[in-house]
């Protein structure tokens, strides 16, 4: 099992108030993959957010390395272990990491007693080593972008396979570049890439079953490639014994934010603003019954109005990352900033959609209220990608809350 690298941290440089939820996560990461039985990880611009010394510390705890073959000390000696050769079931496999040079060195702390080489040529230089030392199969783990591992693939290194994980680049794309293969798993997590290399007998490619030849790729003359990603979805069950390690680690960063919430009233975060008339203000879900029960029945019955239950449930109602589109206002104007004063505010209401209503309930309709909401582009405010992958906005726009969703009469 091998990771391609930005493992440990999703940003360049830790703010100095998520640096303790920082560490709790990179430990839980790399006992995770203790357990999960990883051979080796390489080091990415993400890895080093908190040093050099501090992913010194985390090596020592795991129990795979950390590679990289272009993080230099400033006398170009590598900081972190180049390359290793594996042997796996009798083939001897040769692994190397190398990270993009565009790396901000001033962003890391101590970044100032490094130097990266360049990636390209010190891949070139590994990977010949490696063939000398008589690995058969060679893999650069990396995080340079899928344009550059193309480049690599190009200049006809002993490469058979390319690991990639650029923070740019989501989709998993497994493509083939003159013999080297190139896989790119998602980032953050969220799937698994699973590729069954097989080498072949004097009978070549026709010795497979014609199921299994039409679904992976011959490389060479005795390469066999087949290819799987596995996202991971919610419903796949937990590991029993990492389960428990990630469910620690949620609670106690939910103390943490319990404890900062109290502290500061003004946490930051929930993106842009809505702007607010003079006078008005939020009213809340049940004002609006008043006038549109349908719509108030109606809205009751979504997942919408359960929202803010689904965070608790899930121990995360103190975590400002996910209450912007599970409450109403989160640090808007007229809105909320204490996590711990959500009350009203709790759940998708009806002005997350149509607006402030204050002014339109003292005006009994008069003061109009956000109707066609953009044709369905402010749904997409909280439906990104990353949460809400499989939304319809055609079929379920008209149904949300308007005339479409109501019962016939
Ligand atoms: C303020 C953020 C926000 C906005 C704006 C928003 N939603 Fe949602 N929506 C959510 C959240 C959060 C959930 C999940 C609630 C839960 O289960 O906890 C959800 C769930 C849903 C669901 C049920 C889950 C599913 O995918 O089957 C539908 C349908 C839906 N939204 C439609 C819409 C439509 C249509 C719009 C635009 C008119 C819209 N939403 C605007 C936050 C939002
Ligand atoms: C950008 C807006 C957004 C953010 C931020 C967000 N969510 Fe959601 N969440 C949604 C939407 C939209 C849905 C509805 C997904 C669907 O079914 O299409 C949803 C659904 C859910 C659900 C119920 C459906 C399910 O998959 O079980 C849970 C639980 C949930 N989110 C938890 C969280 C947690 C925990 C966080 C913070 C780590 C978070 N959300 C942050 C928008 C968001
Ligand atoms: C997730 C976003 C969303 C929420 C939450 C929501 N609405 Fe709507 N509402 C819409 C959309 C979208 C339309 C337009 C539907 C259409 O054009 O078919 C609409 C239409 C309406 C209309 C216009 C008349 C009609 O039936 O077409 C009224 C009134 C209304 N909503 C009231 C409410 C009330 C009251 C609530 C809360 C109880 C609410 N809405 C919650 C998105 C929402
Ligand atoms: C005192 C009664 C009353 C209350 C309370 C009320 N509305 Fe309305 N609403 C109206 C009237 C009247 C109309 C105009 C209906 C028409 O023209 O067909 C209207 C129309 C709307 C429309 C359609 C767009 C528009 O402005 O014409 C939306 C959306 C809407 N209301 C949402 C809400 C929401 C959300 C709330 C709660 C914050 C709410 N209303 C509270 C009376 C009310």
């Amino acid at each position: 099992m091998l990771n391609g690298g930005n493992l440990l941290f999703n940003r360049e440089s830790l703010k100095p108030e998520k640096v303790i939820a920082g560490k709790l996560l990179a430990d839980l990461i790399v006992s995770s993959y203790n357990k999960m039985g990883c051979d080796a990880l390489n080091i990415g611009a993400y890895d080093l957010s908190l040093g050099v010394d501090f992913l010194r510390k985390k090596e020592k705890a795991a129990k795979f390395p950390f590679l990289s073959a272009n993080i230099m000390d400033k006398h170009g000696k590598p900081v972190f272990t180049p390359s290793i050769v594996k042997k796996i079931n009798g083939v001897k496999v040769g692994i190397f990491g190398i990270c993009s040079d565009k790396l901000k060195l001033n962003k890391i702390p101590g970044g100032n007693k490094l130097k990266i080489a360049n990636a390209l040529a010190k891949a070139e230089e590994t990977a010949l080593q490696l063939q000398q030392q008589g690995a058969d199969y060679i893999i650069l783990l990396t995080t340079l972008n899928i344009r550059q591992c193309r480049r690599l693939g190009q200049r006809d290194m002993p490469i058979d396979l390319i690991v990639g994980s650029s923070k740019r680049n989501r989709i998993s794309l497994p493509i083939l570049v003159d013999d080297t293969y190139i896989v790119h798993v998602e980032r953050g997590g969220k799937s698994v890439g699973r590729l069954d290399v097989s080498f072949l007998g004097p009978a070549g490619v026709q010795a497979l079953s014609p199921a299994v030849r039409y679904k992976g790729k011959a490389v060479g003359d005795n390469l066999f490639l087949l290819n799987h990603f596995h996202p991971l979805k919610l419903d796949i069950p937990d590991h029993p014994e990492i389960a428990p390690m990630v469910k620690k680690v949620e609670i106690s960063l939910s103390r943490l934010r319990q404890v900062k919430a109290t502290q500061s009233m003004t946490i930051a975060g929930g993106g842009e603003k809505v702007k607010m008339a003079p006078g008005n203000s939020y009213v809340f879900a049940e004002a609006c019954n008043k006038c549109h029960s349908l719509q108030f029945q109606r809205w009751q019955k979504t997942a919408h109005a359960k929202a803010y239950t689904s965070l608790i449930k899930n121990d995360k109602h103190f975590d400002e990352e996910c209450i912007s589109c599970h409450a109403l206002g989160y640090s808007q104007a007229g809105g909320f900033t204490d996590l711990h004063q959500v009350g009203e505010f709790a759940n998708v209401q009806c002005e997350s959609c149509h607006g402030p209503g204050r002014l339109h309930v003292k005006s009994e309709g008069k003061t109009k209220l956000n109707r066609d909401l953009a044709n369905g582009k402010m749904c997409l405010k909280c439906h990104i990608e990353e949460r809400s992958p499989d939304f319809d906005l055609e079929t379920y726009f008209h149904n949300v809350c308007g005339a479409a969703a109501m019962p016939k009469k």
